[in-house]
């Protein structure tokens, strides 16, 4: 079956166009004015925006995470996902056991996901040791569609300076891309120790503990490390700090280069004081890196505007208000880290960027959906609408206007981080390869549709 859109703004990152879009078997076989095609299921989007499926490149769908497990699995979180407009997402594995092959995790990941996920998907590798094996067994798999890989500097499964430095190598050479989460651990560490020495154990000490410069010395240190290494692609993640960004372009202005900066909407809206809400709501929002202030979140949209920051993602990793605060109340060091916002982002990144006129609605599609699909290397199939892409995507409806409400997501945490936040630009419609995943807020997929993603190599 055929399907006409009917004269909607069709957006790319190059510009807006007025036209209607013809998809056959899943794919975009025709743009211009007037198609027609007398078989096809004609969609009427006058007035509306039809954006490129929105790309989330980092979520954490069923992380166990020390004695903790995320509560979106790959179904129900890949419906919340869905609902919120996006159509494809790339999961950040959990960490296997000691010493485990990268493969291990990712055949786990497959289980979790192949039979489940409504969307395409993809996942990172995670590296959590380093040895001659492991290398070249990443070189193998940047080969064969896994491409990009996650370290972490902080954790206990973090790398070390000088495993950072043998993968940054390994990746410089088979061209794929890694994934720093940049946070100085011992640094952090000592901060957390002497806070809860000292009976300081709120939720706000959590941010106190990981002050800006923690984020930001392990951005520079890093960026040093992809220097000794030639500059393969690096990805920062979740980048939140003005400090940061201070660091990224003064090394961009000493020559660094392949250097991508993600940043998720948590950073571009919330701040905080939101860590001293009473009876345990300040918990909500522990995660890391934490909330910060709002000359961070100034500096971070001013970083989207001159094109420092590619993408917006979300970090999505949500767990029960319950389990947060039975585990954080008396300690935060011991609050599960993270919170849900898959289902959020499109409408908060659309309203608090387009609508606010921060960015223009290009922009949006580049941060949303075409940078991350390149840098993830699934581009042009997925994040752009041109003849021979899949039919991902979305219409929006710029004029309509609604609340968040936890009442109305489709995730399994109960609660969300934006409660009440009045968005305009609702979503009528999400699309997947040709069929309606989401018609007016109701979910119309099925588990397990969603298809595994081979993807090749970034190509920002
Ligand atoms: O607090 C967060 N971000 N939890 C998820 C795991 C991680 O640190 O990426
Ligand atoms: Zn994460």
């Amino acid at each position: 079956m055929s399907t006409i859109i009917r004269n909607g703004f069709v957006v790319n990152t190059e510009g807006v166009m007025k036209c209607d879009l013809l998809i056959e078997d899943g794919i975009i076989s025709a743009m211009g004015g007037r198609l027609s095609d007398e078989t096809a299921n004609v969609i009427d989007a006058a007035g509306k925006y039809v954006l490129p499926g929105p790309v989330d490149v980092h979520t954490h769908m069923d992380l166990q995470t020390g004695a903790f497990r995320a509560v979106d699995d790959f179904y129900q979180g890949t419906i919340a996902a869905a609902c919120g407009g996006t159509t494809t997402i790339v999961d950040h594995i959990a960490f296997g056991p000691k010493g485990c092959k990268l493969q291990h995790q990712l055949d786990v990941y497959h289980e979790l996901a192949d039979s489940n996920s409504v969307l395409d998907f993809g996942f990172h590798g995670v590296l959590q040791h380093v040895n001659k094996d492991i290398l070249v067994e990443m070189d193998g798999l940047i080969k064969d569609g896994i491409p990009s890989f996650k370290a972490y500097m902080t954790y206990d499964s973090r790398l070390s300076d000088d495993e950072l430095l043998q993968v940054l190598k390994t990746v410089k050479k088979a061209g794929g891309l890694l994934a720093v989460h940049a946070e100085n651990h011992h640094v952090i560490e000592y901060l957390r120790k002497s806070f809860v020495e000292d009976g300081k154990t709120e939720a706000i000490y959590h941010a106190l503990s990981r002050p800006s410069h923690t984020e930001a010395e392990a951005v520079g240190r890093l960026i040093h490390l992809s220097a000794m290494a030639g500059y393969p692609n690096l990805y920062l993640v979740h980048i939140s700090t003005a400090e940061s960004l201070k660091e990224i372009r003064k090394a961009k202005e000493n020559g660094a280069r392949n250097v991508f900066v993600e940043t998720c909407i948590q950073y571009l809206l919330l701040v905080e004081e939101k860590y001293l809400l009473p009876e345990g709501e300040g918990l909500k929002y522990v995660m890391s890196p934490p909330l910060r202030k709002q000359e961070d979140i100034d500096a971070l949209w001013e970083g989207i505007q001159e094109g420092l920051v590619q993408v917006v993602a979300t970090d999505h990793c949500p767990f029960y208000f319950e389990d947060k605060v039975r585990n954080g109340k008396d300690d935060f060091t011991k609050c599960p880290n993270g919170g849900p916002g898959v289902e959020e982002r499109v409408r908060v990144l659309f309203t608090e960027g387009v609508m606010k006129k921060r960015i223009s609605v290009q922009r949006f599609v580049e941060i949303a959906s075409c940078n991350p699909a390149k840098l993830m290397g699934i581009y042009p199939k997925k994040g752009t609408i041109q003849p021979g892409t899949d039919a991902d995507l979305i219409l929006v409806d710029p004029e309509k206007i609604g609340l968040i409400k936890a009442e109305s997501l489709h995730g399994n945490a109960g609660y969300s981080l934006y409660e009440g936040f009045e968005y305009q630009g609702e979503i009528d419609m999400v699309m997947q390869r040709g069929e309606i995943l989401v018609k007016d807020g109701i979910f119309l997929g099925k588990r397990g549709e969603g298809r595994f993603i081979k993807r090749g190599l970034p190509s920002l």
